[in-house]
């Protein structure tokens, strides 16, 4: 960004922010723990909704000795109804760690900071530019709009090129004098002017210099690649045994290269895997048939159904790329994530039913 981009950014966030702020309860007295407090509460939550929650939060542990001192149980009642729980109980988890480590106050350092539990790189960087007046910026979804939209960036929004991209404009962007507020501003843009689907450009401080309103492409920014639509596959695995061994072969497509799987096949799920011609075909050298647990499985683009059963063989055959081992070896070889999963059921139905013709019925009768 050009450095005179760089100031009028600056110059305008500032002004605009300081008269058009709204007046959230984090933003009064503030401290390192409110900012913590609230940058969690913030986190997939939208402001409206935590307002109540951080008056309530504060009155119950005004301090962090005395959220670190409350019982999980009383913390997360409070937390009741924001979801995600696992943030209160960091929070709490978090607040002991500090009291012991740091006699009760958050370190201002990113070191420190990133060793307290549920403290990420996100909150780490919020907590250093609002509570401390540190340096920093920072990137969350606010941010990446509005930048995204005045830098015209055409990268796709997910990557992680753009995020690294934005960082960098924005480490030059940042101004010595209070930085604070131009992180704040920022955000506050994104979430009052510069907004998902109908941005208010005419109201917008940066509108003379937004790269996105001078081209009318707001709305195509930022960029985010439409996803390849998902395809779902089913596939039956016949995992073949003669004794004690089993039939495993070594995958050598690109995608799948050098991991073991089953035998398998497409089939179509309206019509019973039972009825196949290459089950049919099967079924003849077998002397026991077993069922076992569906496993649903993703990989790339694809969302699998595999339908496992176990075909004991009258006599052990030999198959081109297929090779005999017992279940020991077989745990030792590289599987597909799908098939490892059917392994473990294999496992788990073999340790059940060690002769698996009799006790078949009784294994099914549980799952
Ligand atoms: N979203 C994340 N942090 C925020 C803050 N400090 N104020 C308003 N919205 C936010």
């Amino acid at each position: 960004m050009p450095m005179t981009d760089s100031k009028f950014l600056a110059r305008q966030l500032s002004s605009w922010f300081k008269s058009s702020k709204r007046d959230l309860p984090w933003r009064h007295d503030i401290n390192p723990y409110k900012v913590w407090i609230s940058e969690v509460m913030l986190q997939q939550t939208q402001v409206k909704t935590v307002i109540p929650y951080f008056h309530r939060w504060m009155k119950a542990f005004p301090t962090i000795t005395h959220l670190a001192n409350a019982p999980i149980e009383q913390v997360i009642k409070i937390w009741e109804g924001l979801g995600y729980y696992s943030r209160a109980r960091n929070l709490h988890k978090g607040s002991k760690e500090i009291v012991s480590k740091y006699h009760g106050k958050l370190p201002s350092n990113s070191e420190d900071l990133l060793q307290i539990s549920g403290i990420g790189p996100y909150t780490c960087s919020a907590i250093l530019s609002f509570a401390f007046q540190k340096e920093c910026c920072l990137v969350d979804g606010n941010v990446k709009r509005v930048m995204s939209r005045f830098l015209h960036l055409e990268v796709d929004y997910s990557k992680s090129s753009h995020y690294r991209l934005l960082e960098e404009e924005l480490t030059k962007a940042l101004p010595k004098h209070e930085p604070w507020v131009f992180n704040e501003a920022l955000m506050e843009l994104g979430a009052l002017i510069c907004t998902p689907k109908n941005p208010h450009c005419s109201k917008c401080p940066l509108q003379k210099k937004c790269m996105a309103k001078l081209n009318n492409n707001q709305l195509k920014l930022p960029l985010v690649k439409v996803r390849p639509k998902v395809s779902h596959l089913n596939r039956a695995v016949l995992i073949f045994q003669y004794d004690q061994e089993f039939l495993i072969q070594k995958q050598t497509s690109d995608l799948m290269k050098d991991l073991h799987e089953f035998f398998y096949f497409e089939f179509d799920p309206n019509i019973s895997v039972e009825k196949h011609e290459k089950f049919k075909e099967w079924q003849s050298f077998s002397i026991g048939l077993s069922k076992l647990p569906l496993v649903r499985h993703s990989f790339t683009r694809f969302k699998v159904s595999l339908y496992p059963f176990v075909i004991k063989l009258k006599e052990k055959k030999t198959f081109e790329n297929f090779e005999w081992m017992s279940l020991k070896e077989v745990k030792l070889r590289p599987f597909s994530s799908g098939h490892r999963k059917v392994l473990a059921h294999l496992e788990d139905f073999l340790s059940c039913c060690n002769d698996f013709n009799s006790q078949n019925l009784a294994y099914f009768s549980k799952v």
